[in-house]
């Protein structure tokens, strides 16, 4: 299946040791959950974590939401049990922290066993560098931007612009896009400012991401919102592609509407986003 043909408008990190929050999951109308095993969770919870998260996700009951497991990486003290511990379980992907390179990957296909699409985390200058190699592996899903780490690495500043990190994103972008592969955008640490997380979001659809992780349920209708074709989008590609199909019809290859010119290309995007709002009804929250 093509990875990019189900919405990731909201992506939501839960903390695996966090019971009552995964609980709560499986009424948010999110469309992907990161059950988070990694920097969620201190040193001396994360057995109980792995307990716990394995019991709720071998009970079940996050309908279609996509099932995303953050692991520890495998050269960490926790990474091979994290693994271990959801072997066989019912998941989506497992997310890989830090990847620097491809042959993580191969690591962790190779201590997960099953057939389980890997995401990566995009956080490290050298992962960063590497994104064209990561993301034309195989196995991988997907890149999720960790900006917290990746700012931490950097040395740069948070700013509100993004300014300082907007090469590394683009690039992420662009290997992810080279290879069909999903790319989800960075947190919004301040989740009770609302124009803040709006901002960002919108500046995260505008270059290019299907969606934004988040940390808090408050978060979520804003990403919803707008990482979703808006009712004037829709219209707009019905009628190019109404346009170009009369303009085939009389034996031009390129119609005008509004002023402005309609090219296959065109009629290509407004197709794709038409099946992105279907894909989105289709999940009914
Ligand atoms: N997923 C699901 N439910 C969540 C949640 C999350 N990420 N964060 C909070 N909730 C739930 C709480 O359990 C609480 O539920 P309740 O009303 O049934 O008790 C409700 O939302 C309100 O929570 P609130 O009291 O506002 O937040 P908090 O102070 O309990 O927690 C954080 C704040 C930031 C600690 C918490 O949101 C969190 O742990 N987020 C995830 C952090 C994370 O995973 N980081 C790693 C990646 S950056
Ligand atoms: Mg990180």
């Amino acid at each position: 299946m093509d990875p990019r043909s189900r919405p990731y408008r909201s992506v939501l990190y839960i903390p695996g040791s966090k019971e009552r929050a995964l609980e709560k999951a499986r009424s948010l109308p999110v469309d992907a959950i990161i059950f988070d095993l990694e920097d969620a969770v201190a040193p001396d919870a994360k057995e109980e974590a792995r307990r716990t998260l394995r019991t709720e996700l071998d009970a079940g009951g996050y309908g279609k939401r996509a099932r995303i497991v953050r692991v520890n990486g495998l050269e960490t003290a926790w990474g091979a049990a994290d693994i271990e511990a959801i072997r066989g379980a019912d998941i989506d992907a497992l997310l890989l922290p830090k990847v620097d390179d491809p042959a993580q990957l191969d690591a962790a296909a190779d201590a997960l066993g099953a057939d389980v699409p890997i995401w990566a985390m995009m956080e490290t200058p050298r992962g960063v560098l590497n994104a064209q190699a990561i993301a034309a592996h195989p196995r991988l899903g997907g890149f999720v931007a960790g900006t917290n780490d990746l700012a931490k690495e950097l040395g740069c500043a948070m700013r509100a612009d993004r300014l300082p990190m907007l090469q590394a994103l683009q690039h992420m972008l662009m290997a992810a896009r080279a290879e069909g592969k999903v790319c989800v955008d960075g947190v919004f640490n301040h989740f009770r400012d609302e124009d803040g997380l709006r901002a960002e979001c919108e500046q995260g659809r505008d270059m290019g991401f299907d969606g934004k992780t988040l940390i808090h349920p408050a978060q979520v209708a804003t990403a919803n919102a707008v990482f979703a074709p808006g009712a004037e989008e829709i219209d707009l590609a019905r009628r190019q592609i109404a346009a170009f199909r009369d303009a085939e019809a009389r034996g031009e290859g390129v119609a005008v509407l509004d002023g402005r010119i309609v090219e296959n290309l065109h009629v290509e995007t407004a197709r794709r986003m038409l099946a992105k709002a279907e894909a989105i009804a289709a999940l009914a929250h």
